[in-house]
């Protein structure tokens, strides 16, 4: 077998993390049940805020919650791009390329974006629950995509 050093391997097994693990397993049991919920991961640089957030997102599709995941986006990215492209997903299609086009089309008004994203984000979470994953969000600094 031939592989890239470090690039295949399984991550190590996750350590400790309980305390954050529940309140993730709270958040997402109450989202279920039809509440709404936001949980803001922060920390050092590489204290494993990333491998939290996959393992949140793990957890979530286990218990059959769509799982739409963004970031961490380029240095030209924005809010709204890491967002949108989170909820572009093969699997979790919140938005679809009409959609894309409608985004584009109110660019010059970003509230009109953030509208239209939250009438899909609402309209997708109606037909099953779903977990938006946004990692990095501290980057992006520009206000519109
Ligand atoms: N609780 C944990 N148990 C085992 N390994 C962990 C744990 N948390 C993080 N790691 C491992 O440590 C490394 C760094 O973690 P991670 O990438 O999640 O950090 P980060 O906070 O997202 O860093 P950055 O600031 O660069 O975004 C990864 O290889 C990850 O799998
Ligand atoms: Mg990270």
């Amino acid at each position: 077998m031939v592989g890239t050093p470090g690039r295949d391997r399984e991550p190590a097994p996750l350590v400790g993390r309980r305390q954050a693990l529940e309140s993730v397993a709270a958040a997402v049991g109450a989202a279920v049940a039809g509440a709404g919920q936001c949980l803001v991961v922060s920390g050092e640089a590489g204290m494993g805020m990333s491998r939290l957030l996959a393992e949140a997102a793990r957890e979530a599709a286990e218990r059959g919650v769509a799982v739409a995941a963004g970031g961490p986006p380029n240095s030209t990215g924005s809010p709204l791009v890491t967002l949108v492209t989170a909820l572009g997903g093969g699997t979790v299609p919140v938005l679809d390329e009409s959609d894309r086009e409608e985004l584009a089309a109110r660019s010059a008004v970003p509230y009109r974006q953030t509208a239209l994203l939250r009438e899909r984000i609402a309209a997708y979470a109606r037909s099953r629950p779903l977990l938006i994953v946004l990692d990095d969000v501290q980057w992006p600094t520009r206000s519109r995509p």
